[in-house]
């Protein structure tokens, strides 16, 4: 099976990094020839959209969605020609827009994925038209495995699962960086705090992975009556942070909805 990427930036460029543990038969491209560096560090192919349209057999497609339409319209020959299965991971374009784009029916898969992909923590939920065969999708998943979690979900869900999940490590780092501001106003250096705010993170994310006990239990393990942790609780309730959380995931959920009909 021979994969390419249509724009390998940010994200294209995570999933390829990630992808190429499980084979370097892969051919990127870009517009500036950024792509090329990365190509020579993951030992892979750097050519053409044209030539990824003509000779790979699973496509992704790594531009920003407003692009998406020009990016597939002179490929579309091709397209017709060899029907490869195409896989999009444009936030607000749904399955039927990508069909559309690409002039022909042909197996499309839709992703949602995220940058932590690079380093095999990536979480990532599909969808995908009738023409994707068993095979293709068992292919697909076996090869896609070093990217972390794949998990299959209805497409009309995908936009409010991209809000969580796929921006989700933009609200990661704005708290572990506000957390490590926090320490740091009470005299931990620079570097120690942001090393303890992220294995913080990541320790308290395991504990519920491995236990699946809900978080308001396990944050209750931490506050002692009376004890110095409830009065932070305190403090993140009075900034209301559980509604500007809240709030975060649904502006996200709205722009992408936005995005998908423009
Ligand atoms: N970033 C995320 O965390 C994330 C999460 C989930 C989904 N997504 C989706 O992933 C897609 C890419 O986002 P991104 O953040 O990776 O954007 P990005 O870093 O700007 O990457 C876009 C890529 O597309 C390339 N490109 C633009 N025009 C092209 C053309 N005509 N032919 C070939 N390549 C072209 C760019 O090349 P140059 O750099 O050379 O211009 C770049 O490699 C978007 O649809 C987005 O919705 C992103």
């Amino acid at each position: 099976m021979k994969y390419g990427f249509i724009g390998c930036g940010n994200m294209g460029g995570a999933i390829a990094r990630a992808l190429s543990k499980s084979t370097k038969q892969i051919l990127v491209s870009d517009r500036s020839g950024k792509a090329a560096e990365l190509a020579r560090e993951l030992g892979i192919d750097y050519g053409d959209n044209v030539t990824i349209a003509q000779t790979c057999d699973v496509i992704f497609l790594g531009v920003k969605p407003h692009m998406m339409q020009e990016v597939l319209l002179p490929l579309q020959h091709a397209l017709d020609e060899r029907k490869p299965m195409l896989v999009t991971m444009a936030a607000g374009l749904t399955v039927e827009q990508i069909v559309q784009f690409a002039g022909t029916e042909l197996p499309v898969i839709r992703i949602m994925p995220n940058t932590p992909t690079a380093i095999g923590m990536g979480v990532i939920q599909y969808c995908h038209n009738a023409l994707v065969t068993q095979a293709q999708l068992a292919a697909w998943l076996r090869d896609m495995a070093p990217c972390g979690m794949l998990d299959a979900l209805e497409e009309r869900l995908i936009d409010a699962a991209s809000a969580l999940s796929g921006s989700g490590p933009a609200y990661m780092y704005v708290f572990l960086e506000a957390l490590a501001d926090g320490a740091v106003a009470c005299g931990i250096p620079r570097s120690k705090a942001m090393e303890y705010a992220a294995m913080t993170m990541a320790g308290a994310a395991q504990m519920y992975l491995q236990t699946h006990t809900h978080p308001g239990a396990l944050k209750d393990a931490v506050c002692s009556p009376g004890g110095s942790t409830i009065a932070g609780i305190r403090a993140l309730e009075q900034h209301g942070f559980r509604g500007a959380a809240m709030d975060c995931v649904i502006a996200t959920y709205h722009r992408n909805r936005e995005l998908g009909k423009a």
